[in-house]
């Protein structure tokens, strides 16, 4: 089944470029935010982006503005009622998803698959709050979306293989190439990807070299497109710990245990370049 309208709950970061890459290729989407000036910044920067991807020569102008027109921006997740798919790209607490998730089971029409695309959180959790653990799974997405080639399903053991091949569909419609893990903190990227960033932040507190020099060895010693420190920074501080801190209140190895140096710099505010700063200075 391919999903004609699409739902994306939150227009942050991740939800700008869901509902970016959903409506370049075709679908309608209509994306919930809980303030109008939230949804006005994510809407603005879905225009900067699909103004970009015109600039690269990735998109025609005409393109461009039929897929803006395709987005639909609403404070009401009631609007939802006639979406195939949603997919939820709300701020990583589980309470909230979990009330995303009851609320979206009672306004989505029964055929609809929900989704999540949390980088870390039990999508078997989630789905226990519906009435349909078979069409919920984990699609997660990578940060820049428009750009990232990628898509990670998240599947349950209450995961249909009616849904995954429907999620497949849609993947292949967004022109992103798919990979499958179980539900377990991290799947296979992040499970992957932050002991390797705890580390750097380890070597770096403990002074094996500058900051510069370990994202130097690792970007030219090993073909990587950052450093870790500069990709710690882009992905941020905060999202990096509260990943690392996911994943150890799951597995209790020191594999996943956040240095203290991430933790004081959270608290410092110094979450990357969101904030401004974090390794490094953006100011
Ligand atoms: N729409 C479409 N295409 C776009 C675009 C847009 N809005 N913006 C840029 N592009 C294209 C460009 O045209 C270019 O394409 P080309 O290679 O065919 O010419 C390509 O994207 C790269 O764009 P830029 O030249 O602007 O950027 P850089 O070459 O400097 O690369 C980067 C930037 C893609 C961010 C690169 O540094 C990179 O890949 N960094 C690592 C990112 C990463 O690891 N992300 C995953 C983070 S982990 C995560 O998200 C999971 C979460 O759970 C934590």
């Amino acid at each position: 089944m391919r999903p004609s309208s699409i739902g994306v709950v939150g227009c942050g970061l991740m939800g700008s470029g869901i509902a970016e890459v959903c409506a370049r290729a075709g679908y309608q989407v209509k994306v919930r935010e809980v303030s109008d000036e939230l949804l006005a910044r994510g809407l603005a920067s879905i225009q900067k982006s699909l103004g970009k991807a015109v600039a690269r020569g990735k998109a025609s102008q005409d393109q461009a503005e039929q897929a803006m027109a395709r987005i639909t921006g609403t404070l009401q997740l009631s609007e939802f009622s006639d979406c195939d798919l949603a997919i939820e790209a709300a701020i990583e607490n589980m309470n909230i998803k979990k009330e995303i998730f009851a609320e979206l089971d009672r306004i989505l029409p029964p055929h609809a698959i929900l989704a999540s695309n949390t980088s870390s959180l039990c999508i078997t959790e989630m789905a226990s709050v519906t009435g349909r653990g078979e069409k919920v799974l984990g699609i997660h997405f990578f940060n820049p979306v428009p750009v990232m080639p990628l898509l990670e399903f998240v599947r349950t053991i209450l995961t249909s293989e009616d849904t995954m091949r429907a999620a497949h569909e849609f993947g292949a419609s967004l022109g992103k190439t798919m990979v499958t893990a179980k539900d377990t903190p991290g799947f296979i990227v992040n499970r992957l990807l932050i002991p390797y960033l705890l580390d750097a932040v380890q070597v770096y507190e403990n002074g094996l070299a500058t900051k510069e020099d370990i994202d130097a060895a690792i970007k030219l010693g090993l073909n990587h497109p950052m450093g870790p420190l500069t990709l710690l920074d882009f992905v941020g501080l905060d999202t990096c710990l509260f990943i690392a801190d996911a994943m150890y209140n799951e597995y209790k190895d020191s594999r996943y245990a956040a240095p203290p140096l991430l933790r004081r710099m959270v608290l410092a505010g110094h979450m990357g370049r969101k904030s401004g700063r974090g390794f490094y200075d953006y100011s």
